[in-house]
């Protein structure tokens, strides 16, 4: 018998792809080779825009040593326009660049120089001569109220708007309230590894080695761009360097190695660097949100109304829903939600970890936290007595919730001792801070499909085009094989990031794990079966088999698998709808983050001490991979709480911070002792899994919990993030 240790789902399974990843195995797309060598494309960016090209000199550098091409809008490959309506969404839409000569944002690429060698190809790059007439752009939303709109969609909801309840009589009716305007500046995905794409034609067939969170719609984006068939798009991404949103679709260097590499008909890489990963990456809108507030003598409240306001890329339809957890997180008589956009000649604005819920439980949690206190409430009992019964604005019943139990053993684990008065609590020259918030994130389910493959080995292989971008799919998804069919984790090989394989939703919005996870389960079952019905016709009726090697076991019988299942092995598909799953509940991720604050009370610095999280994500895939996300969150709530802004230069629409020395991430200095916890437990509505969504979830309330903790330390209610030093020092309570 084998006497290898079955793998479960829930188990703290060391990441699969790690020793490949540590010895620098793992092949990311920047690392490929191609016999006979790449070329390197470097990016010409638009010094202004919006405008028109007046002037392109290229010859300097078409003369330079090594240059092979400099591509811009006069000879680049046909293309179809940017951002053709019927092609429907932003991540299969034409991303056509090189177009003509209209330059539509600070940035934006105006040519691309390849050549033997990057060296090669950057020293080129600043010989190309461009001028550029400018028109008068839109950059700052907040300065341009007067044009807002309502956008025709917003990330992840059904609705822009939501009206429910009388909201004026209830808030004239309330005895305590709050009204305040919030900002949120802008902020870029810090990938790791930057956007990067090698192109290779041959004849029609376009191969890509990309970083990319999905692949099937950014196959149908070369296809739309390019004019060609999708069956003559194969994209490849085994492993994606973190991606944060920023690369669920695809981004200039994408569609300029694609082009490059057909016009130069030779295999071409385009890397985005640092720098351009804040023009020709997508990135947060600034935000401009406004809260009002009212609750009755006895807590409960009675009004919420959260309006938003951000800048939209003109022709790049995408809005965050920073009012999205504002719908679900408490009962209120009257709860309205708004969204306007203003367009705006900015790069793209797109998906940025966590969007709507970063920022919105960032101002909403905070507006809480300051109404608990005027009502005279300790925020965690204000909580308490506002949880919902029911979805709040009365769409559906709510699938398994357990932010209560969250928030209990939350204060408990952490040692919540109720509020003090600001500046009470000291240890020597620090002002000590302790805060709390909620996080809810929508949980969601995507269509997914996977095949599995048994050889008469005995060993597995999984395919799908799910991608893995450092959260851990090669793991959890070997965990549900294993033991859905009680092989061993390392008689399992799962394949992944490759359009060849069956279509996934990838890594986005929370949902790939729950997606992708429950079609590998459904193909497992449908082996299962077709096994078992193998063994029906051999004369053996058996629900239960174990696999030994090349043998099978069932019962009292043993099977040579070559025997049972023919040479080639057997093969079982599977998917998953999520039209068959739900029940029509709203679906959310919860959490309660706790954190402590110090401030040096003579120079305001703010340094986060201790964050404590409890969350509930219905059933844990993998224990391990599972807090890692949780924890990677968490820091990324830091960042938005204190760090993380980019920066516009709104005489120009030119971001001006666009290296790690500027835009500031948070750093192992800035991160404190974490604290992960997780309510495990099978979440029946969800997904065949009993999963949830939990990428995004440990950044959601991580940023209030400082916001509101810095507010204990200190006194001072900060209603612009990150919240900086200076935003405090003038009002620090005397030592
Ligand atoms: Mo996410 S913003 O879908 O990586």
């Amino acid at each position: 018998m084998d006497h290898s240790p079955t793998t479960l789902i829930g188990d703290a399974l060391n990441r699969i792809d790690g020793p490949a990843k540590v010895t620098g195995k793992a092949m990311y797309a920047g690392d490929h080779r191609i016999e006979g060598g790449i070329a390197e494309g470097y990016i010409v960016e638009a010094p202004a825009g919006p405008g028109r090209i007046t002037k392109l000199d290229a010859a300097a550098a078409e003369n330079a040593e090594g240059v092979i091409a400099v591509l811009t809008y006069r000879n680049a490959p046909a293309q179809k326009p940017y951002g053709t309506p019927e092609d429907e969404g932003r991540f299969t839409q034409s991303h056509a660049v090189l177009e003509n000569d209209q330059v539509r944002h600070f940035g934006e690429p105006v040519a691309l120089v390849v050549a033997d060698t990057l060296e090669q190809a950057r020293h080129a790059a600043s010989l190309v001569e461009i001028e550029i007439e400018a028109s008068e752009g839109v950059f700052n939303p907040i300065d341009h109220r007067d044009q807002e709109v309502k956008p025709e969609s917003v990330d992840g909801l059904d609705e822009v708007d939501t009206h429910h309840g009388d909201f004026d009589p209830e808030f004239a009716g309330s005895e305590f309230t709050v009204e305040a305007s919030y900002f949120t500046g802008a902020q870029h995905s810090a990938a790791m590894e930057p956007h990067v794409t090698v192109a290779q034609w041959d004849s029609e067939k376009l191969t890509i080695h990309m970083a990319i969170q999905i692949i099937a719609s950014a196959v149908s984006a070369f296809a739309n761009t390019l004019g060609i068939d999708e069956e003559n798009v194969r994209i490849i991404s085994p492993f994606t360097g973190g991606g944060f949103g920023s690369k669920l679709g695809v981004h200039n260097e994408a569609i300029l190695a694609a082009l490059a590499a057909k016009h130069c008909g030779r295999a071409v890489r385009v890397a985005q660097t640092r720098r351009n990963v804040f023009s020709n990456g997508p990135h947060r809108s600034r935000h401009l949100q406004e809260l009002k507030l009212g609750a009755g003598k006895d807590g409960k409240l009675k009004a919420i109304r959260h309006y938003s306001l951000a800048g939209m890329a003109r022709n790049y339809p995408f809005a965050e829903a920073p009012a999205s957890p504002t719908r679900a997180s408490y009962a209120a008589n009257a709860i309205h939600t708004i969204h306007r956009v203003v367009k705006a000649d900015i790069p793209k604005v797109d998906s940025m970890r966590a969007p709507g819920e970063a920022i919105g439980t960032l101002t909403f949690e905070t507006a809480i936290d300051e109404l608990a206190e005027k009502c005279g409430i300790d925020p965690v009992e204000f909580r308490l007595i506002n949880e919902p019964e029911a979805d709040p604005t009365g769409r559906d019943a709510f699938a398994s919730r357990r932010l209560v139990e969250c928030i209990k053993s939350g204060a408990q684990k952490f040692g919540w001792s109720g509020r003090v008065k600001p500046g009470a609590r000291r240890e020597g020259r620090k002002l000590i801070g302790h805060g709390m918030a909620v996080a809810i994130r929508p949980n969601t389910l995507s269509p997914a499909s996977a095949e599995v493959i048994l050889s008469t080995d005995g060993r597995l292989t999984a395919r799908l085009d799910m991608t893995d971008i450092g959260t851990g799919s090669y793991t959890i998804l070997t965990q549900i094989a294993a033991e859905t069919l009680s092989i061993p984790a390392d008689r399992i090989t799962v394949e992944l990031g490759d359009s060849s394989f069956p279509t996934t939703a990838g890594s986005g919005g929370s949902f790939g794990a729950a997606s992708s996870g429950s079609a590998l389960f459904d193909a497992c079952t449908n082996l299962k079966s077709a096994i078992s019905e193998r063994l029906a016709k051999a004369g053996v009726s058996a629900n239960a088999f174990t696999l030994n090697h090349d043998k099978l076991v069932a019962g009292d019988s043993e099977f040579a698998l070559a025997e049972l299942l023919g040479g080639d092995g057997l093969k079982a598909e599977g998917s998953v709808d999520p039209d068959n799953h739900g029940n029509g509940k709203a679906e959310y991720s919860y959490g309660v983050q706790f954190a402590e604050v110090e401030v040096d009370a003579d120079t305001g610095e703010l340094r986060v001490r201790r964050l404590v999280g409890v969350f509930d994500a219905g059933r844990i895939l993998n224990k391990k991979t599972a807090r890692s996300q949780l924890m990677g969150g968490m820091i990324f709530g830091i960042g938005g709480a204190l760090l993380e802004e980019s920066m516009m230069d709104d005489r120009y629409g030119s971001f001006m911070n666009r290296d790690f020395a500027e835009y500031h991430i948070a750093v192992n200095r800035d991160v404190p002792d974490l604290e992960v916890h997780m309510l495990d437990g099978f979440s029946q509505d969800s997904n065949p899994l009993g999963s949830k969504g939990i990428g995004e979830l440990g950044i959601c309330g991580a940023g209030p919990a400082i916001a509101n903790a810095v507010y204990e330390a200190t006194g001072v209610r900060v209603r612009k993030f990150p919240i900086h030093l200076e935003d405090v020092l003038h009002h620090l309570p005397a030592l």
